[in-house]
């Protein structure tokens, strides 16, 4: 290890819960300890049905810790210790019962103790069957932990041990180590007292009380660029179509639904903003008439009209407020992306627009990672394919330069 692993010097407590997820934590420690790490276990006593503690004191290079009421533990690192040693505390694989129980405040054994007993931040990395996960207590319980402040770190989607498929993964370790080494990261305020109000996710077009017109965008784009932006000091107000994502509570997040909700939202802040960044995937058109009633399927009826009317265009009109923000678009393409994503800069009157091409696999909507090539009238700029957060920095870094720019002209 040299001075300059980015990990150097950091002590991370690794609580480990009862979930098949916990064989990545091997991987993980080893990473963590690569990178500079001092990295303690404390595991449950269901973890350790899913992997033995000599494993995990045999990578991580100290015994693990256990159990609450341990004398042997008390005469070493008792559990007030180890909450006030460590920098970060990391909860991975973080299983629907450890989560319900941090959010009730439990103490009755040794990890959830911890997490009461240390001012450290925690970060919560969910592994668990999607069931469980999109269960109602669950989303319920881990939006108020990251209302508490806590980071929720995943989970990620694909195959499930159980078989099904959806969210509910262990982030990988690899990808864990990258938000550790993220959060440890010295952070320029760049944008100190900077107001950003940014808009993400989809909207949700009603055509009765139980069927609308929507997208597939889950938001992580616009979440991400909110997360980091708090982070590079700003104040940032995120107005946000449905999703299944939560935020940090220093954030001041708006739930919207329909286009017009989110119209009418940031009109409202535009009295203290700055820089105006329209993720949101807005849907153009809103059916004419929501009906009262769910529409019945009429027998012999084959085909059916619906009668659209346009949306007003959001950042079009925050673009041509009297006291315009910076004002940054995004264009989701599938074709002709360079001509399309020029003529939505012009035609909108945007000072930059980022455009992705969201025909390409394993980018733009619904997925981990983006690229993007950001057009200013007479620059562009290429953030090459990374995870949303990467691509998140590097397009701050580029709003930062031109908004002091044209803030010093
Ligand atoms: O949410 P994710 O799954 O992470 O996916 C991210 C993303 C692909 C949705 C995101 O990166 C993105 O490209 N967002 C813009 C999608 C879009 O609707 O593009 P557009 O080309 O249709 O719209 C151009 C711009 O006008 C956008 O900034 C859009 O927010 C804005 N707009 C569009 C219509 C409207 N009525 N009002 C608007 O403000």
């Amino acid at each position: 290890m040299s001075v300059s692993s980015p990990l150097a010097g950091k002590k991370i407590l690794l609580g480990i819960a009862g979930g098949i997820a916990a064989y990545k934590c091997v991987e993980l420690t080893r990473r963590l300890t690569e990178f500079g790490a001092d990295v303690r276990v404390v595991m449950t006593t269901s973890a350790k049905s899913f992997i033995t503690p000599l494993t995990m004191q045999a990578v991580s290079g100290h015994a693990v810790a256990d159990d609450l009421l341990d004398p042997n533990a008390q005469s070493g690192m008792g559990h007030i210790e180890l909450a006030k040693w460590a920098d970060l505390i990391l909860l991975a694989p973080a299983t629907a019962n450890l989560i319900a129980r941090l959010r009730a405040g439990f103490a009755d054994e040794l990890l959830t103790t911890l997490c009461l007993a240390s001012p450290a931040p925690i970060a919560v990395s969910p592994a668990m069957n999607m069931e469980m996960y999109l269960a109602s207590a669950t989303q319920e319980n881990i939006a108020v932990l990251a209302q508490r402040g806590m980071h929720i770190w995943g989970p990620g989607e694909g195959p499930q041990a159980c078989g099904d498929i959806g969210p509910g993964r262990m982030l990988e370790a690899h990808q864990l180590v990258d938000l550790v080494v993220d959060f440890f990261a010295p952070q320029k305020a760049i944008f100190k007292n900077v107001n950003i109000t940014i808009t993400a996710g989809p909207t949700q077009e009603a055509l009765d009380p139980v069927r609308y017109i929507s997208n597939h965008s889950s938001g992580k784009m616009g979440f991400a660029l909110a997360e980091v932006a708090q982070k590079m000091g700003a104040n940032v107000t995120l107005i946000t179509g449905p999703v299944a994502l939560t935020c940090a509570a220093n954030i001041n997040r708006i739930d919207i639904k329909s286009a017009l909700d989110m119209h009418a939202a940031s009109l409202q802040t535009l009295d203290h903003c700055d820089i105006f960044i329209a993720c949101a995937a807005v849907a153009d058109y809103r059916p004419e008439v929501i009906a009262q009633e769910k529409m019945k399927k009429q027998s012999g009826v084959e085909n059916l009209t619906l009668h659209l009317v346009k949306n007003p265009d959001i950042i079009a009109d925050v673009a041509n407020h009297l006291d315009r923000p910076f004002c940054v678009g995004f264009a989701a393409e599938t074709e002709n992306v360079e001509a399309y994503a020029l003529d939505k800069l012009q035609r909108k009157n945007l000072d930059l627009i980022a455009a992705n091409d969201v025909a390409k696999a394993d980018q733009g909507f619904n997925s981990e990672k983006n690229a993007l090539t950001v057009f200013a009238a007479k620059q562009r700029f290429d953030i090459t394919l990374a995870d949303k957060k990467k691509v998140a920095q590097q397009l701050l870094e580029v709003i930062h330069q031109q908004y002091s720019t044209t803030n010093n002209d």
